[in-house]
């Protein structure tokens, strides 16, 4: 009998290959870049699965018109790529990869809090350029992340996980999501407040929110202006939960101290973008995910859920609602 026919929009870590090939015929995306729509379009509409990313728009046409199409498997957490309601409709399993990135990520937040917080990459740029001189009383100062106050807001696997860090610095841990979780507030020690008390108590702010239509635009100027003048906004979730001009503008006039951000809205940031400009913001290439043991680890759930759709099983880690 023949294997069914899956595309697959990226080369992922061999392992997830190698599952693969032993159950169905793979027609790679082998480019660094992602395919064009037309062309994701095309190859889909001759697949039984499609093993996708987040660079790809996975939208109501595409999905309507992939007639063989049987099962998605995201090889990310976040779906906001996909349109999860014309899967649903069409009865196709979307999978996705919750869980293995959780300490990944925790981990990228704790690096990008951090180095905001004492300026290390602005240091690193210091030294390198020769400005460092001697040894001196204010240079470079930054803010003590001991003892001070993190708001999370979206209180998740990876929210909680950050959460968990932040107890050996002795801070003050406030949070915000659309459920209450008495539970956590108990062993993590960190205290449900309004988004609003949130945004307004917090020194440092950390972004851990699914991209819906509800938290599009979640912290915009609004906020921005409702902050401390010393606070520092983290974001690994989404771009498009901050309003990019807000940001720059908050940034620029020092409304807040500084932002860390691995994640921009569009993605990549265009090159003129004026972010870019800015000293008191640090800006990486969506790579919170990124260690070899994450990318691995997403690798064989990516395979084992299309695996399970193509065989009719159920995903084991399924996102249609
Ligand atoms: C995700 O999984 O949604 C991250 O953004 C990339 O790993």
């Amino acid at each position: 009998m023949d294997k069914p026919h899956v595309f697959i929009t990226r080369r992922i870590p061999d392992i997830g290959l190698e599952m693969l090939s032993e159950h169905v015929e793979i027609d790679l995306w082998e480019e660094e870049l992602p395919p064009a729509y037309d062309v994701l379009r095309e190859r889909t509409q001759r697949a039984d699965g499609l093993l996708c990313l987040l660079t790809d728009r996975i939208d109501k046409e595409l999905i309507e018109n992939s007639a063989r199409l049987r099962v998605i498997s995201q090889y990310a957490v976040g779906i906001d790529n996909i349109d999860i309601d014309s899967a649903t409709k069409r009865k196709i399993p979307v999978g996705h990869t919750p869980g293995v990135l959780t300490d990944a990520t925790a981990d990228f937040t704790w690096a990008l809090l951090m180095s905001a917080a004492r300026r290390v990459v602005e240091a690193d740029a210091f030294t390198r350029e020769g400005k460092w001189k001697t040894w001196g009383p204010t240079i470079l100062l930054g803010m003590d992340v001991a003892r001070s106050t993190l708001g999370i807001i979206g209180f998740g696997r990876i929210g909680q996980a950050v959460a968990r860090r932040a107890k050996g610095f002795d801070m003050r841990i406030l949070y915000y999501d659309n459920k209450r979780l008495p539970e956590m507030e108990e062993t993590l020690g960190v205290e449900y407040v309004s988004l609003e008390t949130l945004i307004k108590e917090a020194d440092f702010i950390s972004l851990h929110v699914p991209l819906t239509p509800n938290t599009y635009h979640l912290i915009g100027e609004k906020e921005f202006s409702m902050m401390k003048k010393e606070a520092i906004l983290i974001n690994t979730a989404r771009g498009s939960v901050v309003d990019q001009e807000a940001l720059y503008h908050a940034l620029k006039e020092r409304k807040i101290r500084g932002a860390a951000i691995d994640v921009t809205d569009p993605e990549p940031i265009p090159s003129n973008s004026p972010l870019l400009q800015l000293p008191n913001l640090i800006i990486t290439p969506h790579i919170a995910s990124a260690s070899v043991q994450s990318r691995t680890q997403m690798a064989v759930m990516a395979a084992e859920n299309l695996i399970a759709g193509l065989q009719g099983k159920r995903l084991p880690f399924c996102a249609n609602p």
